[in-house]
């Protein structure tokens, strides 16, 4: 069991904790009312800023769509964040029971506040979640980048994922559908200022996070799930990334009034670094559609 209280003993857990309980507030400024802490399908010619929250939105009814999650009865986000996907997926799509699994007890506070009897959050690691009743779909949005250390070995690294893929098939009904964003990383060409930016987001911002290539993570769930659909989309992430910097620009004053310079500062330079490494194609973030098999 990942112990969830203790916060000297599970390494994993203080490094998430690091990054998602900064404040609810801050990550408000940042993120819009939305809350959402990954890519949004923006329209072409849409303003980054303007159109966010609707691209957002655009995004979660994509993905509840492409999980054949309308009408459901029970649905899992792996890695909640601030719960909007379950939000979305009861109030617009008619999900009776949207149970979401994060780290953060701040994001758990945050949804929690917001009253809808209809979605759970719980504090515990995906390894950790059991279910009475399988899930009819679940989805994990740019929350498996969190799931496998950087130290392991790569043999461990697939292991690991693999765990993540079974778990998965075991709360997953057959035929379910599982949704992920996730990033993987190309072979780039490497520069000074690129590996410098790499271990300030191992180091200091998601320490020990992990982005492998592609054929790890898709050798990983053979046998267990089948690929529907696959497909790159790289811009839905780094343009919001760069909307959130624009916010964070805009009200940068009252932002370090809410968590100091320093924090402020690395979320500046982490944004940015997520920006430009997707634009510049050292990282893909994959949508991928896939259904459990028997
Ligand atoms: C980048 S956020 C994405 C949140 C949300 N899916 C979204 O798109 O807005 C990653 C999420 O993964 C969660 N997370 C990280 N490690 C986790 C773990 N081992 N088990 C469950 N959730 C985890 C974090 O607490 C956070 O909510």
């Amino acid at each position: 069991m990942t112990t969830l209280e203790t916060r000297q003993i599970n390494p994993e857990v203080d490094a998430i904790r690091h990054h998602y309980e900064v404040s609810n507030d801050f990550y408000r400024l940042i993120l819009g009312p939305a809350m959402m802490y990954s890519g949004g399908y923006w329209y072409e010619g849409e303003d980054l800023r303007e159109a966010h929250d609707e691209a957002q939105y655009r995004k979660l009814d994509a993905f509840i769509e492409a999980a054949g999650a309308v009408g459901a009865k029970k649905v899992l986000d792996i890695g909640s964040g601030w719960g909007t996907m379950l939000t979305q997926a009861v109030d617009k799509h008619g999900v009776q029971k949207a149970v979401g699994v994060t780290l953060s007890r701040s994001q758990k506070e945050y949804v929690d506040s917001l009253g809808n009897d209809k979605v759970e959050i719980k504090v515990e690691s995906w390894e950790d979640h059991r279910t009475d009743e399988p899930y009819d779909a679940a989805f994990c949005v740019n929350a498996l980048e969190h799931f496998v250390l950087s130290s392991l070995t790569p043999k461990e690294r697939v292991n690991r994922f693999r765990a993540f893929f079974n778990q998965c098939h075991s709360l997953i009904k057959p035929g379910g559908r599982l949704v992920l964003h996730m990033m993987t990383i190309e072979s780039p060409r490497i520069t000074r200022q690129l590996i410098d930016d790499l271990k300030f987001l191992q180091r200091e911002e998601f320490e020990g996070c992990y982005i492998p290539h592609t054929n790890e993570l898709v050798q990983s769930f053979e046998g267990k799930f089948e690929i529907i659909e696959l497909r790159n989309e790289r811009e839905t992430f780094s343009r919001a990334c760069r909307a959130w910097l624009e916010n964070l620009a805009e009200r940068r004053p009252e932002a370090v009034g809410m968590v100091g310079e320093e924090v402020v500062q690395r979320f500046e330079r982490y944004l940015d670094i997520f920006a430009y490494t997707l634009e510049d194609k050292v990282f893909n973030n994959f949508r991928i559609v896939l259904h459990r098999n028997a």
